[in-house]
């Protein structure tokens, strides 16, 4: 039996392959390599010994991603793939939603003729919006202010009715807060395409001279230093929550929404003084207008995860600065 990986040669889905090969599961990605490349295979195998079964299919073609059902004997599938830049969807939403949207179907459809019913999907704090108030659980509405996130919204309803239409399925919802790190290996990591949307990111290639200074979003939030305060939490800590959800999935039937974070929220200059002191780098910024869309602070109820999953994060923000240079510092063009 194996599982079915979409988007896995991605920066969450590289580094969840490595936690499902090292839990003894078969693993299969699927990925039109549109933000990632094949090298992280290479990686994956580098780390864990195993090079994962591989297809280059894009989930909007139907009838190849029937090729792999067909070819494979899947149990549960954990979806990562999908657009996923906010600023981008607002500029191209009619693109966002026909990709998020449509290879959600086109899963769900093939998934179900070949009676696969366990689905783990890669969601998003970011269907919380603007919270009333911080932490936020499982039972806070849902308001999205961009495409990007109402294709996570959109997609949460599809698999939700899903369930309700057919109790066979077993739906598992992980909203993830900021997930920013690397593999301890340097071997995978976080490769964006252009100019990083997200502020670890950018704020590892001020460190490493190839951008002159971190602009601040803003620093007239309520908040402890007036900027943005977020819940970051490391990608191999998601990871392991993708590994409980999966085992999860395998024992209980139903719907469930939740969320992976840490429950700690670090703001941008607590962030920003962090990776100065795991990289040894003066990192420049200058206070800039607050960006649109953004809200002030955001950072999870981490109770539901632990007492369902028995998972909790455990690494800490200068682990999650150490891994992020260490792999900025061994791949400077990241995973190509
Ligand atoms: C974090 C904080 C910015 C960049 C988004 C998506 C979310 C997820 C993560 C995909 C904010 C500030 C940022 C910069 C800055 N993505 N910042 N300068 O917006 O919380 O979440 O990315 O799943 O779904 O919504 O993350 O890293 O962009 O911003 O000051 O150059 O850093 O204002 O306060 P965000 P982010």
């Amino acid at each position: 039996m194996s599982i079915l990986v979409t988007g896995g040669t991605g920066y969450i889905g590289s580094h969840t392959c490595v936690e499902l090969i090292k839990e003894n599961y078969d693993v299969i990605i699927v990925d039109n390599l549109y933000n990632s490349s094949k090298e992280a295979l290479n990686r994956i195998n580098t780390i864990t010994g195993v090079m994962p079964k591989f297809y280059e299919i894009d989930l909007l073609d139907k009838d190849k991603l029937n090729i792999i059902f067909e070819e494979n004997n899947i149990e549960a599938v954990i979806h990562f793939a999908g657009y996923k830049a906010v600023g981008e969807s607002c500029s191209i939403p009619l693109t966002y939603y026909q990709n998020n949207i449509t290879t959600t179907l086109n899963l769900c459809e093939v998934m179900k003729s070949y009676n696969c019913k366990k689905i783990v999907f890669s969601s998003s704090a970011t269907v919380y919006g603007d919270p009333a108030s911080v932490p936020i659980d499982e039972s806070f509405p849902l308001s999205t202010t961009n495409p990007y996130g109402t294709t996570k919204m959109f997609n949460e309803r599809i698999l939700e009715d899903l369930y309700i239409s057919d109790n066979e399925f077993s739906v598992i919802l992980l909203r993830y807060f900021n997930p920013i790190g690397a593999h301890n290996s340097g071997l995978i990591g976080e490769t964006p395409n252009g100019i990083p949307n997200n502020l670890v990111p950018y704020i590892a290639q001020v460190a490493t001279g190839k951008r002159d200074f971190l602009r601040v979003w803003g620093n007239d939030y309520n908040t402890v230093d007036g900027t943005g305060v977020r819940d970051y939490i490391h990608v191999v800590d998601l990871a392991l929550g993708h590994i409980k959800a999966v085992k999860y999935a395998m024992n209980h039937l139903g719907v469930e929404k939740i969320n992976l974070g840490t429950g700690n929220g670090y703001s941008v200059l607590q962030v920003k003084d962090a990776y100065a002191k795991a990289s040894g780098k003066d990192i420049a910024f200058e206070i800039m207008d607050r960006r649109p869309g953004d809200i002030a602070t955001c950072y999870a109820d981490t109770k539901k995860a632990k007492e369902l999953l028995g998972w909790q994060a455990e690494f800490d923000i200068e682990t999650m600065c150490n891994d992020s240079w260490n792999f900025e510092v061994k791949n400077p063009d990241g995973v190509k």
